[in-house]
Formats: C-alpha cells, sequence, structure tokens
C-alpha cells in the first residue's frame, strides 16, 4: 500500500492524456488500472458501461475502440488550442505499464520524425495480404497493431476522422491502411516501433522476452532479449493473453525477491466477526478416497460458523455412502442449510458441480468454497481466502514429496497442462506469493457476485468429453475471470487416491506409501515419538527384553480384522507350504503377511519404525533396511492352539506386537523367557516387545485359557 501511494503522489505530466476504452469491469482492466497506479498514470477510462458491439475479439473487430475514442478526441479539439498535446492509447483488459508517463513520453520524443508512434507485431493481421505493402519488413516487429499508440492530438485527430468505421469493423485494419498509404504515412507521420522501444505485443513473440524476475536490488521486468530493449508496456495480443496472466505476476511490482509479494496484502478484507459473509461449503467425494473419515472430520474443524455455512455434500462413491450418510445425519442441523447428493441420484460430477455453483449463485450466498475429498486443509484456510480479497482464489495444495498439485503454471495448446517457468519454485515456496494461473481444482473459494452477470450466470462445468474442472476453468478463462492460487501461506496438502484398493478390507492401512501424514496420524501410536525422547528410559520387563509403544490401537484393530476377513490360517502342522522348505519346527496357527498384499508394508514399518528403536537399545548393531522373511499373525484360542512350545527364533532379533489386550479379549496368555524365568504377560495394545532370537532368549508362548490372543511376529535379520 505505501508503495502505492508514493507512486500516486508522483506527479502527473500535465501535457499528456492516457486514454483506453473498456466497457466491462473485468479482472483485465483491474489489472491494468493497478498498473497505472503503480506508475503514477492517470487514465481516463472511456466507454465505461456502455454495451460492447465491437464484436467477438477473437475475430475482426474492434471498431466502437476508434469511434469511442473518436467522440473523446473532438472534445479535445475543441476545447483545447494546444495541438501538440500528446495522447496515448491503450487496449486495456490485456495491457499493462511498466514504468512512469514520463519515460514513455521521453521515448516517444526520441523517435526522430514521428508525430504518431504505433505498437507493432510479428503477424499482419487481421488481413495478411496487406503484409508485402508495408515499407519495411526486416524487423523484429513489421506490422502495426492497434492496442497501443502514442502521438499528438492534431494528427491523431486527423487519423480518427479520417475515414467512418463502424463498430464491428476492425480497428487495426482501419489504422493499417492509413499506415499503408504512403502519402499519410508520410504527411502524419506515423511510424512503428518495431524494437519494442516503449510496446511490447506479445502475440508471437513469447521466445523475445525474458521476464527478469531473479533480481534483488529492483522489481522484475521484460527484456526483449531481440532488440535489447526493456518495453514500458506490455499488450499480450490475441492468443498470448494467459502469458500476461503470467508475467503479471510479478510486472509492475506485483512482487519481488526482495519485497515478497505485494499482490498479497493490496486486496486484503478484513472480517468482522458480527457481518461475516455466507459461505456454500460445496463437498465433492467422486472418487475412492484414502482417509476419508478424517475428510470428513475436517469439515467440521473448518474456523467458520457453521450458522454461516451452506453445506451441499456430494458423494458419488457408492463404497464411502455409509459413512457419509453417517457424517450427514449427525452434523447437518449445524448447517445454515444442509444438503446431499447421493450417488443413486445418479448425477454427474459436472453437473453436481454446476448445481451446487447455480445454488449459491441464485441464492443469498456471498461465496461458494468447493472442497474435494483429496484436499486436506487446515481450519483456517477457509478465512485466509475470504480475506484475501481475490474473486477466485485456492490454496496451493501439493502431493507431500511430488510435483501434482492443485493448480497449473501454464496451459498447452490443446488446454492441458503444461509447467510454467515458476512452477516448481511455487510448489516448494521457493517464491512465494498469490499467482494468477489458467487451472485451479480440487479446493477453491469463488465470490459469487462475479457469476450473478449474464454471461458467467451461464457458466458450467459440464462440457462433453472433458473433465469437470477443466470444462470449468477453460469457460472462466473463456471471460477473462482470474484465476488465483496462494502459496503465502501453508494450508495443506492432497492425498494420493491412485493406488487406492477398495477390493481390500480397510484399505487405509494399505495407504502407507501414497499418503504417509494420514497413514501416520492414524495408525502409529501416540505415544511412538516419545520413545526417542531424550534420557528415556525404556521399559525392560525381563533382561534384554525391551517394549515399546509402537502402533496404534485402531491399527491393531484393522489388522487383526484384515487377517480374519482373509481367514486362511495355517492348520498348526509341521507341514508349511508358504515355507521353502515346505516345513515348520515350532508351528504356529497363522498368516503370513504375503498372504495378505501387506508384506511390502510391514518390511516399511520394520524399516522406518522398528529399526531405530532397535538401533537405540542394541547398541553398535546396524542392518538397514532390517530383513525379514517370517512376517505373521498368530492367533492363539483354546480350541485350537493355545500355547507354544519352548523354542529358539531363526532371528537376530524378534519383535512382537500385542495386537489385543489381556484380560480384555482373552485370559492366559504371554510369553516366558525360560532362561530368567521371566514372563510378559501384562501386555500392552501396539506395544511391541524386542529380544534376541538365539542362545539366551529361548522362549514360549504360554497358555491362552479364554478368548483369542493376537500377536503380529517378525525374525529379523534369520
Ligand atoms: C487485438 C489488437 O491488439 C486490438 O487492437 C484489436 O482491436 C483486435 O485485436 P486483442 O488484444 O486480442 O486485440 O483484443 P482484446 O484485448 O480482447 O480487446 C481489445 C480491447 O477492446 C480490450 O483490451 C478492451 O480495451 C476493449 N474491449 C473489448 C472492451 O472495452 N469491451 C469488450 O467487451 C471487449
Amino acid at each position: 500500500i505505501s508503495i502505492i501511494l508514493s507512486q500516486t503522489k508522483a506527479t502527473v505530466s500535465d501535457g499528456i492524456k492516457v486514454f483506453t476504452v473498456a466497457t466491462d469491469d473485468t479482472h483485465g482492466l483491474e489489472r491494468f488500472l493497478r498498473s497505472a497506479r503503480i506508475y503514477g498514470i492517470d487514465v481516463e477510462v472511456l466507454g465505461k458501461g456502455r454495451k460492447w458491439t465491437g464484436g467477438d475479439m477473437n475475430y475482426a473487430g474492434g471498431g466502437q475502440k476508434i469511434n469511442i475514442l473518436k467522440e473523446k478526441v473532438l472534445e479535445l479539439m475543441k476545447s483545447n488550442d494546444n495541438k501538440d498535446q500528446i495522447i496515448l492509447f491503450t487496449d486495456s483488459y490485456d495491457v499493462m505499464f511498466l514504468a512512469p508517463i514520463e519515460d514513455i513520453v521521453n521515448k516517444f520524443k526520441s523517435f526522430k520524425d514521428t508525430r504518431v508512434l504505433f505498437s507493432a507485431e510479428q503477424f499482419c493481421w487481421p488481413d495478411s495480404k496487406l503484409a508485402g505493402q508495408y515499407p519495411k519488413t526486416e524487423v523484429a516487429n513489421p506490422y502495426l497493431n492497434s492496442g497501443g499508440f502514442i502521438g499528438y492530438l492534431a494528427e491523431l485527430s486527423e487519423i480518427l476522422n479520417y475515414k467512418p468505421v463502424k463498430d464491428l469493423d476492425d480497428d487495426q485494419l482501419y489504422y493499417t491502411k492509413i499506415y499503408l498509404d504512403k502519402e499519410l504515412r508520410q504527411s502524419l507521420k506515423i511510424s512503428l516501433d518495431h524494437e519494442s522501444k516503449i510496446f511490447q505485443n506479445l502475440n508471437g513473440a513469447l521466445s523475445d522476452v525474458q521476464l527478469r524476475s531473479n533480481t534483488t536490488e529492483d522489481w522484475p521486468y521484460i527484456e526483449n532479449v531481440v532488440t535489447k530493449e526493456r518495453p514500458l508496456i506490455v499488450h499480450a495480443n490475441g492468443p498470448s493473453k494467459l502469458t500476461l496472466n503470467h508475467l503479471g505476476n510479478y510486472l509492475a511490482k506485483s512482487w519481488s525477491m526482495k519485497e515478497g509479494c505485494a499482490l498479497c496484502t493490496e486486496k486484503k478484507i478484513e472480517l468482522k466477526e458480527n457481518e461475516l459473509p455466507s459461505v456454500m461449503v460445496a463437498v465433492f467425494i467422486e472418487q475412492p478416497t484414502p482417509f476419508l473419515e478424517e475428510f470428513l472430520q475436517q469439515l467440521n474443524n473448518i474456523d467458520y460458523p457453521k450458522s454461516k455455512i451452506h453445506l451441499i455434500l456430494r458423494n458419488n462413491v457408492e463404497y464411502h455412502e455409509t459413512e457419509v450418510d453417517e457424517f450427514f445425519q449427525a452434523n447437518f442441523k449445524n448447517y445454515a442449510t444442509a444438503k446431499r447428493i447421493k450417488p443413486s441420484d445418479f448425477i454427474s460430477e459436472g453437473e453436481a458441480r454446476t448445481i451446487a455453483k447455480d445454488r449459491c449463485v441464485n441464492s443469498v450466498c456471498d461465496y461458494l468454497f468447493s472442497i474435494d475429498s483429496v484436499s486436506r486443509v487446515k481450519p483456517k484456510t477457509l478465512r485466509y481466502l475470504l480475506s484475501s480479497g481475490y474473486d477466485v482464489i485456492a490454496p496451493m495444495l501439493v502431493r507431500p514429496g511430488q510435483a501434482w498439485s492443485n493448480f497449473w503454471g501454464a496451459i498447452n495448446s490443446a488446454g492441458f497442462y503444461a509447467r510454467s517457468s515458476d512452477y516448481m519454485d511455487i510448489v516448494y515456496y521457493a517464491v512465494k506469493g498469490i499467482w494468477n494461473v489458467p487451472f485451479i481444482t480440487n479446493c477453491y473459494l469463488m465470490k459469487m457476485s462475479v457469476f450473478r452477470n449474464t454471461e458467467a450466470k451461464s457458466i458450467s462445468y459440464s462440457v462433453e468429453d472433458t473433465d469437470a474442472d477443466m470444462a470449468f476453468c477453460s469457460n472462466l478463462r473463456q471471460l477473462g475471470i482470474f484465476m488465483h492460487v496462494s502459496n503465502e501461506l501453508d494450508f495443506g496438502h492432497l492425498v494420493n487416491p491412485e493406488n487406492y484398493d477398495i477390493s481390500r478390507t480397510h484399505p487405509d492401512v494399505y495407504s502407507m506409501f501414497d499418503n504417509k501424514i494420514e497413514w501416520e496420524a492414524r495408525y502409529l501410536h501416540d505415544d511412538y515419538n516419545i520413545n526417542f525422547e531424550e534420557g528415556r528410559k525404556h521399559l525392560m520387563p525381563c533382561p534384554d527384553v525391551y517394549w515399546f509403544p509402537l502402533m496404534s490401537p485402531r491399527f491393531c484393530k484393522e489388522w487383526i480384522e484384515v487377517m480374519e476377513a482373509y481367514g486362511q490360517w495355517s492348520d498348526g502342522s509341521n507341514n508349511d507350504k508358504r515355507l521353502e522348505g515346505g516345513y515348520e519346527a515350532v508351528p504356529t496357527r497363522d498368516i503370513h503377511m504375503t498372504q495378505v498384499g501387506l508384506d511390502r508394508h510391514w518390511l516399511h514399518i520394520l524399516k522406518e519404525y522398528v529399526r531405530p528403536l532397535q538401533e537405540m537399545v542394541f547398541t553398535g548393531y546396524y542392518h538397514n533396511p532390517p530383513v525379514s522373511i517370517m512376517n505373521f499373525v498368530v492367533r492363539y484360542r483354546p480350541d485350537e492352539q493355545p500355547s507354544l512350545r519352548p523354542h529358539h527364533d531363526s532371528s537376530t532379533y524378534t519383535i512382537n506386537l500385542a495386537l489385543n489386550t489381556p484380560n480384555v479379549d482373552y485370559e492366559g496368555g504371554g510369553c516366558r523367557f525360560i532362561r530368567y524365568n521371566c514372563s510378559v504377560q501384562n501386555t500392552k495394545l501396539g506395544w511391541l516387545l524386542m529380544h534376541p532370537g538365539r542362545l539366551t532368549h529361548y522362549h514360549e508362548g504360554l497358555r491362552v485359557t479364554k478368548g483369542t490372543r493376537y500377536i503380529m511376529i517378525s525374525f529379523v535379520d534369520p
């Protein structure tokens, strides 16, 4: 803000008038006016509120700009006898000022023999047949572009009044024809800014223009590396609009290495507790999602009064329906309003998202906060987004350790993902800020007033053969509605649903590699980290038998349920086809991890969570990763196999994890170390016993007299 104030105080050269045409209040106009403010440029916006009759700007058109400017110039000619008045005209939706007006005027005056200077580009548009008539074509930008020009009132007036032009006619063609008329060109002294000394058009010039953002002492700027100029006005003509959205994140003092993100604070709104806006929270469960329970819990934890939230809970996954329904029944009364869309409604993703948006647009709600089940956001995220002041803004969410996020930095010509030069820097927080980007998904906030005008009202998520969010973002881009992503703070992350296999019992247990954060939070013992506290006295119930909290009660319960659902317990005989030799000397009733697809997972638990414990207490023994061929759950029960005779394990050390609780789930049981005549019977749920396997720790499994005892065993480093 201080930057803006000091800049507005700077003097505006009196002799210069700056005009643009903008019929509507677009995000592009807002960016343009901000850049003007930053450089203290006083712009008069012409045509405001008028109906645009200049055609679809993807084709020829724009004559209306001439007619609107002509009216103004006529007025000036009448009231002004200073025919040396300088006038600068630019487009506005896709233009930014990069320097103060004094610099622009001085540059203009340095052009020899020039009373009117038009910007120049690489395409002869809209009529390429005229290319041959240009006097100079061996230059960087041979052809006239009408998105920016500067000149003296008298000559400009002559140009504008040269002949009538219809609103639908093409403004660029009109000026081109005047320029190509040698007599007019010479008498009116019209030149083109071939080298982009002032005007840089971006269409066709993307490889000529370099963003210099890595400068520590200065604000970022663009350089034309072909002409070695540093342009003072940039215009994203034609299909180069998205490039300016990217450059605009840095230019006009938006962001710098030194100052950080100016755009993050300029629009900030203070949320007043007694006038909080109403928000529709639209939740989408479109695919089987790991750790959905935690996701639903997170909805309850959003830091915002529920009386101000209208909930739409859409689930399209039958597998999750019971859980979602339970959540809804338990919580819906807390919200201002609440609505469900169920799998049985047979509504497509695009339709569901459109329903939510339209419901919000057509009601009193001020904002729509759309959140997909793969998003894991911190409670304060909604408040941050609301107070950012941006109309469409996503909190950056990334899959931990990957480059996969909920935004794209750029887009290719087919409308798919492309990597922007700053994408990795944003993802890794090497640069922090609020970034104008072409695609956001999974979690974002939208201000509904933006969607209440006629054009935007009909925006939908349903376009045939297109992903719903891609269709929606494409619609926003078409309408010039800017999307932003913020990585100013750490807002959370995305879970990875890719390998989530709901044909498994408790698929979340299997999700440890893809979703480590959720997996650890749910399945590691709450006290696991206490094991590593400085000076901690580890429990040792028998000599050299250590005892550690390792896994959570929830883990133990689900682990048992995975085994029981699989159900193929061994028969307890000496013949065991699962083993290489086919023979087991001390057989138990058990299920091997290989049988339930958890071998890799368990070995990972050994390496990541058990090995550090071993290294701490049996010092000097390092074996990474631990090797273990025998990893299995044993079931002891009176009517099956109640105990196990004394034996050695073929391991360097053995671990024995208690999966259930004595005197609750069973009676009797435990492990007796014969040499020490020492037994551990009061085992604790999720706690691990660790002891040497051979020679000293000859041991037996004590008899279970009632119920069923489950333990998880590994013979580590056999
Ligand atoms: C390019 C040329 O650069 C431009 O001079 C010519 O008129 C058409 O081709 P482009 O930049 O692609 O234009 O068009 P766009 O920016 O969409 O429109 C030109 C300008 O007209 C806008 O920047 C804005 O200043 C004005 N405009 C356009 C409106 O005021 N209202 C509208 O609805 C559309």
